[in-house]
């Protein structure tokens, strides 16, 4: 009992590890939240500090998420790794290292998944790519990708999957409000890189 509420707890502390905010400070002297989107994301971190930066933070991100699944496995506790998965996404969105204003859930839901059910992570990153290739906007294929992935989990029939899949696909379309409401008036920026 003790060690499953340690092991939540550390899950949230992982997340809650502000890795755009950190690499933004130390290498940068920027605060990632000032600039762009105002996103402490991966995302947000390739636009205001380029592609280096970017794909550090987004794989800090995505790394947070598999650490935290894993810990029950690491720690010999019998707590569903994905359980232990969603406190690291509610760090990853409201860390307690950073003032609550965290990311919006998308590469640390992806690790935690990437922990559980690999093929489901390789399938996202497929779904991604491709919807960012045609829609040239990443919170949409983002969103895209949450609502695929949760299709995807309903095939496997696999209760506590399709469960958390749709809990983080749910976060991720919430924290995504801002970018929905641009996408409808044409404000939102598309990437020019692909
Ligand atoms: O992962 C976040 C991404 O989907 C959107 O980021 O900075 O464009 O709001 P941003």
């Amino acid at each position: 009992m003790v060690l499953n509420a340690i092991i939540i707890i550390l899950a949230y502390l992982l997340g809650s590890i502000p890795s755009g905010l950190i690499i933004g400070k130390v290498f940068y002297g920027k605060d990632i939240r000032e600039h762009g989107s105002g996103n402490l994301g991966g995302t947000n971190t390739f636009r205001t500090l380029g592609v280096k930066a970017g794909l550090v933070v987004s794989i800090a991100d995505v790394l947070k998420g598999t650490l935290a699944a894993t810990l029950p496995l690491l720690l010999n506790a019998d707590l569903h790794m994905l359980l232990v998965g969603v406190f690291a996404v509610i760090g990853h969105m409201y860390p307690i290292f950073a003032g609550f204003r965290g990311g919006k859930a998308v590469a640390t839901s992806g690790g935690v998944l990437l922990a559980y059910i690999p093929v489901l992570f390789l399938f996202m990153l497929i779904i991604f790519f491709i919807s960012l290739y045609i829609t040239k906007y990443v919170s949409l294929s983002s969103i895209l990708t949450g609502i695929a992935a949760f299709i995807y989990a309903l095939f496997t029939q696999d209760l506590p999957l399709i469960v958390v899949v749709a809990v983080l696909a749910t976060f991720v379309i919430y924290r995504h409000r801002a970018n929905i409401a641009r996408i409808r008036n044409k404000t939102e920026p598309k990437i020019k890189w692909l």
